[in-house]
């Protein structure tokens, strides 16, 4: 790893760095892994496409409800082109007094183009940033109308790659909103998707397919962000429960999570949250969990209600 400085001011003072080998690939719906390969694709043409003077389109605006993974897919499609990205957090920016947020914004990108290798930026949260201009001679207007053009300047002026993320896209100023060539909408994520990131997370414990089926559709409408805290809290209370002294049954285990695990306020709630332990997903729950599909019983499981399902030995 290597320190990153510009000049005076470090890129540190403006967010967190994140550097390449600390990326994870996020499971992705099929049209946002179409357009980052669409992306991808043209960055790496840039030599053919230079022959008919165009260069690869460099600025992404990423939509997105709270914890849909913005941050998670710039830090990967950074990665992917070998850049450490900068991630800017508003208030890193954001200053009280007249003149400082547009001075804050020209040092940004001075360290950025003074540093030793290209940075990717990222600009989190960014309507707070880059709202529509206002109307007016108040001072709060002329102080902002100055941050974005400011901003317009500096995104003119700057080579490389900005991806700004925000979680609803309106609100930003027209201009600025133009500057970016690609817009990239990060939906919730789909069936098929939930039952990969529970999978992902629940690891190295495995699930039946009925089971993971089932608890996917206890989450509709929730973001990857909940599912990966509600899989880690399970497998944390399997470790710390016993030498705490919890009651470890599947009941008593997931209807803690359920209380300590809670959904964004914006999103909708999932089934699983209002039902709670009395939901199908959780009698779907194989208990104790285990590392091995071959390890839970083959026979047919009973369920609430008295209906019998299956549980899959391959679970594939
Ligand atoms: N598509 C995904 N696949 C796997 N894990 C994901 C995915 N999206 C998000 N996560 C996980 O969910 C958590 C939150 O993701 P992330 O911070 O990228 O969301 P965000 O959209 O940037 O949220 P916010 O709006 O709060 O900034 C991270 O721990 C990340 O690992
Ligand atoms: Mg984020």
């Amino acid at each position: 790893m290597f320190a990153i400085s510009g000049g005076s001011t470090k890129l540190s003072d403006f967010g967190e760095i994140l550097h390449p080998e600390q990326a994870s690939e996020p499971i992705l719906a099929k049209a946002v892994r179409s357009a980052l390969l669409e992306w991808l694709t043209e960055i790496w043409a840039a030599e053919d496409l230079l022959a008919v003077d165009l260069k690869p389109r460099k600025r992404a605006l990423f939509h997105g409800a709270p914890g849909t993974g913005k941050t998670t897919l710039a830090h990967h499609l950074a990665a992917r082109l070998g850049l450490p990205l900068l991630l800017v957090r508003p208030e890193r920016i954001q200053a009280q007094y007249m003149g400082a947020s547009a001075q804050a914004i020209g040092r940004l990108f001075d360290a950025v183009r003074a540093a030793p290798e290209p940075i990717f930026l990222f600009f989190d949260e960014f309507d707070s940033l880059a709202a529509t201009r206002l109307t007016g001679a108040s001072t709060a207007a002329l102080d902002h109308n100055h941050t974005i053009n400011t901003l317009l300047a500096n995104f003119d002026a700057f080579d490389g790659f900005v991806v700004a993320a925000t979680n609803m896209g309106s609100g930003l100023d027209p201009a600025i909103w133009r500057r970016f060539e690609i817009q990239i909408e990060l939906a919730l994520p789909g069936d098929h998707e939930r039952q990969r990131i529970i999978e992902r997370y629940m690891a190295p414990f495995v699930l039946p397919k009925a089971s993971l089926a089932a608890l996917s559709r206890a989450m509709e409408t929730a973001s990857p962000a909940l599912m990966r805290s509600f899989a880690e809290n399970i497998k944390r209370q399997i470790v710390v429960g016993p030498k705490a002294g919890w009651v470890m049954n599947r009941d008593a285990v997931i209807s803690r999570v359920i209380e300590t695990v809670k959904p964004h306020p914006d999103l909708g709630l999932p089934r699983l949250w209002s039902v709670g332990v009395a939901d199908h997903a959780v009698s779907q729950f194989p208990w104790p969990l285990e590392k091995d599909i071959a390890a839970y019983p083959a026979e047919r499981a009973p369920v609430a209600g008295g209906e019998i399902v299956p549980l899959n030995r391959r679970g594939s």
